[in-house]
């Protein structure tokens, strides 16, 4: 139903009313005057979206990504299915776990992971992991990790800022992973946290972040950061950004990320810059 609105502007007035016509032959008024409900609200809806992203792009306001607003709302999320809310299908988290966590991350490694949330990505993590720190800005996530990984001594939970990365030592991580957060977090906060990434990674360190794309524009609850300006805080912080992909194949199938987001993954030099 939803491309009846999406494709509006394919169809031409004059073949809309001889198609609301036969619509009403074929399935009486009150069908039809539903339907004319949901059109005119999807309409409505769309241009709301539209207004609302250019206001806050030309106010510079932060909708709903500020780190006040990520914080409560993720403390009262419902975590009972453990993110997986986000999993497009069973195969799909298998390929993000094996085609890119895996490929792109180090074994036997200490891992630093950004948003864990109910630790949906965090078990992978831990079967390759030396020494992992999760850190959120949500308290509930944190206890919930705690909860859930608790017995394993190599772990540890911390509740952050939403910006840095204050407690982790310079030079002290091999990898960072963060999926499905950095998609949430406004431009300016996720610039704390890259020029952080260029201090605790070690040389040669990797960081794999899933992250917004297009500055909110395709929905998605997605926070003001394009991948233009993702690339750029890469550079100036000194890191390189080895790749920026939204689809990969695997056995056969291609697999992408959602609402114009992007999976960067970062490299920090090998040689320390002096
Ligand atoms: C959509 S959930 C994803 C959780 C988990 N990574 C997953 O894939 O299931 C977003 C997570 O990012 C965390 N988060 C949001 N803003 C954050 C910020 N500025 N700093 C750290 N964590 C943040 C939330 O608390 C939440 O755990």
């Amino acid at each position: 139903m939803k491309d009846v609105v999406e494709n509006r502007k394919r169809i031409g007035s004059t073949n809309k009313l001889r198609l609301a016509w036969i619509a009403l032959r074929e399935n009486g008024p009150v069908w039809c005057f539903l339907l004319l409900i949901y059109y005119t609200a999807s309409t409505v809806a769309h241009r709301s979206f539209q207004a609302q992203d250019g206001l806050r792009k030309r106010r510079h306001i932060p909708g709903l990504n500020s780190p006040t607003l990520n914080k409560a709302i993720w403390e009262t999320w419902d975590w009972s299915v453990q993110g997986d809310e986000w999993t497009q299908s069973p195969q799909w988290k298998d390929s993000v776990r094996h085609a890119v966590l895996e490929r792109e991350l180090p074994t036997d490694a200490d891992f630093l992971e950004i948003g864990p949330g109910a630790g949906r990505w965090t078990e992978y993590l831990l079967e390759r992991a030396r020494r992992y720190e999760g850190i959120d800005i949500s308290n509930s996530c944190v206890e919930y990790c705690r909860n859930r990984f608790g017995d394993d001594s190599r772990a540890t939970f911390t509740l952050g800022s939403g910006h840095d990365l204050v407690n982790v030592a310079d030079n002290s991580i091999d990898a960072i992973w963060s999926f499905d957060a950095f998609v949430h977090i406004n431009a300016t906060e996720v610039e704390g946290y890259i020029g952080e990434f260029a201090r605790v990674l070690r040389p040669n360190g990797v960081a794999v972040i899933h992250h917004g794309g297009v500055g909110g524009a395709m929905g998605g609850w997605r926070s003001n950061l394009t991948a233009k300006a993702f690339h750029d805080m890469v550079c100036k912080h000194g890191l390189l950004l080895e790749r920026s992909f939204d689809q990969w194949s695997d056995a056969g199938m291609v697999h992408t990320v959602a609402y114009g987001d992007r999976i960067a993954v970062i490299r920090k030099s090998k040689v320390e810059a002096r």
